[in-house]
């Protein structure tokens, strides 16, 4: 047979039959995952045209302010994945309570928790958005989902995923067994897989952090942003590169393609929240796949798939990429924790900051 191109259909069934017994459910759920991500991946495309760009006018569970499209994403996601009837209920951003397939026929055995529209202060500015997805076992026996069914840490999560919404449209997948990438083609309307296994190379001179918050930042990290912004003549002897995309997907993928570091550490701007990004359906998910490509997914203090959640919003830092920075900073975790690291783990280091030494 001629040589051609696999589709992710195509590629989710050849998965499926390294699983005799398989049912050919998972199969299905990635599907209409699948579609909702195209259907997003249209109304994003159609910007101003479609009418959806700007503020909805309401606030998510968060407090913040939801766009037009975060409320249409997240609808997109719902309707879709509720028809394809795999899944018992699904939890996101954008809902204060996990929503519970409504027809009990229809109830299958899958949990889907998902950010339907990431980095969604970039959606008036054409830059790069995407929607992170999870899916995890519906416990046995349970008919009546509710948020504690959710609480599973991120080592139980099945399949985790991502759609890139950028100058193409990308969805990247893990279902245990290596990441891969699959692209648009617009033509015709199908996810071809271009990107088989993805890695992610150990080293790296390029990292990600917002430096608005560096007042706020724990000593291990303003020491590791402070040594790499001094460059060659400082102790890491090598120039680093910053970037600051302030959309996670897009920051994962640079890091699936090129290696990299991206941090939303532990900071004190707010002491209840202990970091910014939330941890079942974003750090999760993207910890999952970076673990699979080979990177290291971490709070600073441990295994970010190890973290039990208590909360279906809860929130946790993330510090993520190239395995060799991510164990690095968790060395001057440790560090500054057992006060190993005079003179960062010592007040006066908080007069210090990376402009004013
Ligand atoms: O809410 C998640 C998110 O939009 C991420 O995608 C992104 O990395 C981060 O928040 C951006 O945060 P900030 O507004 O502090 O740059």
């Amino acid at each position: 047979m001629p040589h051609r191109e696999t589709t992710l259909t195509e590629f989710i069934i050849r998965e499926q039959r390294r699983f005799p017994h398989a049912t050919g459910d998972f199969t299905g759920l990635l599907n209409y995952i699948r579609l909702a991500c195209k259907r997003i991946s249209f109304v994003v495309g159609r910007g101003a045209l479609g009418g959806a760009t700007g503020a909805a006018g309401s606030a998510n569970v968060q407090g913040e302010t939801q766009m037009k499209l975060d409320v249409l994403s997240n609808d997109i996601f719902l309707r879709t994945n509720e028809y394809g009837g795999h899944l018992a209920a699904m939890a996101s951003e954008e809902m204060d309570e996990p929503y519970v397939v409504a027809d009990p026929e229809l109830r299958g055995k899958y949990l889907l928790a998902f950010d339907p529209l990431d980095g969604s202060s970039n959606i008036d500015v054409n830059v790069s958005v995407g929607s992170i997805f999870s899916v995890l076992k519906c416990p046995e026996g349970v008919t009546e989902p509710a948020t504690r069914h959710f609480l599973q840490p991120g080592t139980q999560q099945l399949c985790a995923g991502y759609a890139v919404y950028g100058p193409t449209t990308m969805l990247v997948l893990t279902l245990g067994n290596g990441v891969h990438g699959f692209t648009l083609d617009r033509g015709f309307g199908e996810f071809i897989l271009t990107h088989p296994d993805m890695r992610i190379p150990e080293d790296t001179r390029e990292f990600a952090i917002n430096t608005s918050n560096e007042r706020f930042w724990e000593p291990p990290v303003k020491r590791y942003v402070e040594e790499c912004v001094a460059g060659r003549g400082g102790p890491r002897g090598a120039d680093f590169n910053m970037r600051w995309i302030a959309s996670m997907v897009a920051e994962v993928h640079r890091i699936l393609i090129r290696g990299g570091l991206f941090m939303y550490p532990r900071d004190t701007k707010d002491p209840a929240k202990p970091g910014r990004l939330r941890l079942m359906y974003e750090a999760n998910p993207m910890a999952m796949i970076v673990e699979q490509a080979g990177g290291a997914a971490s709070t600073g203090r441990g295994r970010i798939l190890e973290v039990q959640p208590e909360g279906l919003h809860q929130r946790v830092p993330v510090i993520l990429g190239s395995r060799n920075e991510v164990e690095r900073i968790e060395r001057y975790h440790r560090e500054t924790d057992e006060g190993l690291d005079q003179p960062y783990s010592s007040p006066l280091f908080k007069e210090r900051s990376l402009f004013t030494q």
